[in-house]
């Protein structure tokens, strides 16, 4: 069983699929691991690292990965990457398959068996396995201090001989992983912190942490989780209740998260250009939905804009920006879904084609794009 770890080709990628950990892990189910030179620097993990774990280093992806029975990565391998694995191979990853049905045919059509890690139901068995909670806490914590960084002023409330400096006010919309992870981080930093969400399950998290619960709470809110825990796409009406809420609080914010996602769907807007024009100059706003179009009207993907002395802050990849901590935890992910696909007395990979997990996150096999949220249309 050869296990290969390649270095990632975006350019703002710093994670790797592979900590040392997991590296002594897979050695000890009884596999080889090889790991293209220098994939781990982003996260701060060296050639040697990964070598005193039991791995080999190889120069190239096309040695480290041409007779790899299983391919490690943080992305969905773009087209040209294709050609260096063997048929069959299996590839596990952060595929981002939505909208990306031409790629998931290129990879079914070298034959590959595509792994989805997003797709992993959430369920107490494959918990260890959740990447979208381990990037989305970690997100959630950077963009508090991608805000504080753009922020003008300090975060706690400071009373010096000079005069006071009054706490920020910090509103979070969305508390899910990423929102609740972004309160704590905010009060940790001393800020006044609020926040909002349309899952009723959510308002005693929020409160909880420390923070005032702000939303509208009518018979919809009340059924807005769906079965999976997640958040529905909200009526126009409750939309517009919403808007008419959030607006009168803004205005008074000094920080912005916004971390609201619907899955599978465009990221629902919230703030409006005109809640923008609102606010103080010297706000800021983190828009951490930017990658799926965005909670704020203004933000832009991968920049910095500001409008009218509000600065909207559009970082792409956010837990990319705390590499090291990122890699450690979405590669133990990896390795608590891999261990699954191999049989421990018999050292072989021997994938239960038919459990659950292995259904829900397998998008391509034999030649097919075989997951059946990704079938073209009838
Ligand atoms: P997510 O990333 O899909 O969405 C982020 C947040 O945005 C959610 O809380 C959602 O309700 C909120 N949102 C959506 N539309 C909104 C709107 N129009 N206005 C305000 N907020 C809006 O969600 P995430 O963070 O991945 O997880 C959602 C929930 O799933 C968690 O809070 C938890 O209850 C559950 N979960 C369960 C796990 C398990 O059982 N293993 C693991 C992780 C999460």
């Amino acid at each position: 069983m050869r296990i290969a770890v390649l270095t990632e080709t975006d350019a703002n990628e710093r994670r790797v699929a592979a900590s040392p950990e997991t590296v002594k892990k897979f050695k000890a189910l009884g596999a080889e691991v090889a790991i293209q030179s220098g994939a781990g620097l982003g996260s701060g993990v060296t050639d040697a690292d990964f070598e005193a774990a039991g791995a080999s280093i190889v120069a190239n992806a096309e040695n480290a990965a041409g007779d790899a029975d299983i391919v490690l990565l943080v992305r969905r391998p773009e087209a040209s990457r294709l050609g260096l694995f063997k048929p069959g191979a299996i590839l596990v990853a952060i595929m981002d398959p939505y909208g990306a049905r031409d790629a998931l045919e290129a990879i079914a059509a070298k034959g590959l068996a595509a792994f989805s890690m997003e797709l992993m139901p959430r369920i107490t068995r494959a918990q260890t396995m959740d990447v979208l909670s381990s990037q989305a806490n970690l997100a959630g914590y950077r963009a508090v201090l991608d805000a504080a960084a753009e922020y003008g002023r300090a975060m706690p409330m400071m009373m010096t001989a000079a005069g006071t400096i009054p706490a920020a006010r910090a509103f979070v919309m969305g508390a899910g992983v990423a929102g609740l992870q972004a309160i704590a981080t905010a009060r940790r930093l001393g800020a006044v912190v609020s926040a909002t969400d349309v899952r009723p399950a959510v308002k005693e998290q929020v409160q909880s942490l420390g923070a005032k619960f702000v939303a509208v709470e009518d018979d919809e809110f009340r059924q807005a989780e769906t079965a999976a825990g997640y958040a529905k796409e909200m009526s126009a009406e409750y939309k517009a209740k919403q808007a008419e809420l959030v607006a009168s609080h803004i205005a008074k914010q000094d920080m912005v998260i916004t971390t609201a996602l619907i899955p599978g769907r465009p990221a629902p807007v919230l703030v409006t250009k005109a809640m923008v024009e609102s606010m103080k100059a010297g706000s800021v706003i983190v828009d951490l939905a930017v990658e799926r179009g965005g909670n704020c009207e203004l933000s832009k993907a991968g920049e910095v804009v500001e409008h009218q002395g509000v600065k909207i802050v559009g970082h792409l990849n956010v837990p990319g920006r705390i590499a090291a901590s990122a890699s450690a935890l979405y590669a133990k992910n990896l390795y608590a879904f891999v261990e699954t696909l191999v049989n421990k007395d018999e050292k072989t990979l021997a994938v239960n084609w038919d459990d659950e997990l292995v259904k829900a996150t397998l998008l391509t096999r034999d030649g097919s794009v075989v997951h059946p949220n990704f079938q073209p249309a009838a």
